[in-house]
């Protein structure tokens, strides 16, 4: 097997960081084929924590190609204090390589994200005010500017021009603010060009010839199944395509190469920013839950909101993006509850339904039916094998396999690389 998936299967911050990071110790080289900085990915080793938005989460492996794929949100200025805060720890950022036809994140963006939500007041998507969705909008547009361009000073200092004016007319005309200026922008991303041109290439041949070479390789998902723009809970969702089938836009990775797709899933739900959750608990559940799992967002530090595990939102993700197997995270975090609840399907007006609503005016309206299980009460993070987990937490992710119809392949039970059990060894 040489392409291996690892992706999110709910409303993100799963633990896809940690998984990627686990999995790459086998691999040669991990590809981020979507999302942007709007991503916050941990990696835990000997308790030393790196937060990662637009750098693979194989960096920490010396000689593994850390592969910014076409299909990523660019911010070269995020990626430059990232490379700088991850050489500073002493982490050899030499694998990096970035794709030439990624789609550049420039400061109006990040604006123009900001001004939209404050439009939408009350129907504001809750977005990280990365930039993500106006960058992909001026990619859909046909007038963004990709990375090839941006690092020829020439067809970058024409290509800004043509573009600031358009988006100083929108910023001074409908938002009525302060326009950018053409001369200092054009100076500061120049620099940061010229530091990242050594790291740009053609990431799809780069790709094509390592797969050609038998070379394992990692895609990394950012954000999840819940957050994709098609498949989510439009329009509280992303700009990109988290599922599998992002991997083969986002990275140039034909379907048939892809062997194998992991879907990490929390073992309850969290979600940050607005739209609909079934599972969500507006109680002292979710409360114990945030606090005991420190659920603050890694980009905003917005308070996650937090919900039972969703089986009927996993089975969904498992059949678009056909995942082979579960990696479950954050078992850990309800180690102290004495009873635990799982929903395993939605009921519409006293209905069951087989399938996740489009409406979203249907989904605020579902009713999950749970069944609750018993908690195991006590730690389990120093566990190492399935087969010494509590039963009363087999129990549950058994049960989750049952619902879901996808197999245990990975279980998590604490943030560090060496907290991971490993059910069935099948990644590579
Ligand atoms: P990602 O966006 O999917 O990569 O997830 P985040 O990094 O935003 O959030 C997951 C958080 O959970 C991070 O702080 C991880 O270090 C942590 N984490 C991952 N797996 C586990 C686990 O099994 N147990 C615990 N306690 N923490 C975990
Ligand atoms: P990782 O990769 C959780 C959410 C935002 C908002 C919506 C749109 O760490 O799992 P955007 O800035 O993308 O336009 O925001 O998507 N969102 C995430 N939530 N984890 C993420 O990434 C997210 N990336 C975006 O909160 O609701
Ligand atoms: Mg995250």
């Amino acid at each position: 097997m040489s392409v291996v998936a690892v992706l999110g299967t709910q409303w993100g911050d799963e633990g896809k960081g940690k998984i990627v990071d686990y999995l790459a110790q086998q691999a040669e080289a991990v590809v981020r084929y979507g999302g942007g900085s709007n991503a916050g990915h941990t990696v835990a080793v000997n308790n030393q924590e790196y937060k990662l938005r637009l750098m693979p989460s194989g960096i920490l492996f010396k000689g593994t190609l850390c592969v910014v794929g076409n299909g990523v949100a660019f911010n070269p200025k995020d990626m430059l204090a990232e490379m700088d805060a991850m050489i500073e720890k002493g982490v050899d950022v030499s694998g990096v390589r970035i794709s030439n036809r990624a789609h550049v994140v420039l400061p109006y963006h990040n604006l123009l994200d900001g001004l939209m939500e404050e439009a939408k007041g009350d129907a504001k998507v809750g977005t990280t005010k990365n930039g993500i969705g106006p960058c992909y909008e001026d990619r859909d547009s046909r007038i963004g500017i990709r990375v090839c361009d941006f690092i020829d000073e020439e067809e970058f200092a024409k290509r800004l021009k043509e573009n600031l004016e358009l988006k100083n007319k929108v910023l001074v005309k409908l938002y009525g603010v302060e326009p950018l200026d053409y001369d200092t922008l054009l100076k500061e991303y120049q620099g940061y060009a010229r530091r990242l041109k050594p790291y740009v290439c053609d990431t799809i041949a780069l790709i094509q010839d390592e797969i050609k070479a038998g070379h394992k390789i990692l895609c990394e998902g950012a954000q999840a199944t819940m957050l994709d723009i098609d498949y989510g809970t439009y329009p509280y969702c992303t700009a990109s395509h988290p599922v599998s089938g992002g991997i083969t836009v986002g990275a140039g990775i034909a379907p048939r190469q892809i062997d194998k797709v992991f879907g990490v899933v929390k073992a309850y739900c969290s979600r940050v920013g607005e739209g609909p959750f079934p599972t969500e608990q507006l109680n002292e559940i979710g409360d114990t839950l945030r606090e005991a799992g420190h659920e603050y967002g890694t980009v905003t530090g917005r308070p996650r909101r937090i919900g039972w595990l969703d089986a009927f939102v996993v089975r969904y993700a498992g059949l678009i993006s056909g995942i082979d197997y579960m990696a479950i995270t954050r078992l850990d975090i309800l180690d102290g509850l004495e009873e635990i609840k799982m929903c395993v399907g939605y009921k519409y007006k006293g209905e069951v339904i087989n399938e996740i609503p489009a409406s979203l005016k249907v989904l605020a309206e579902v009713e999950p039916v749970y069944e609750t299980f018993k908690g195991w009460m006590t730690p389990i993070s120093g566990i190492r094998k399935y087969e010494d987990l509590p039963v009363e937490a087999r129990n549950y992710l058994e049960r989750l396999a049952e619902v879901t119809g996808i197999p245990l392949g990975i279980v998590s039970v604490g943030p560090n690389r060496d907290q991971t059990i490993v059910v069935v060894d099948d990644a590579f």
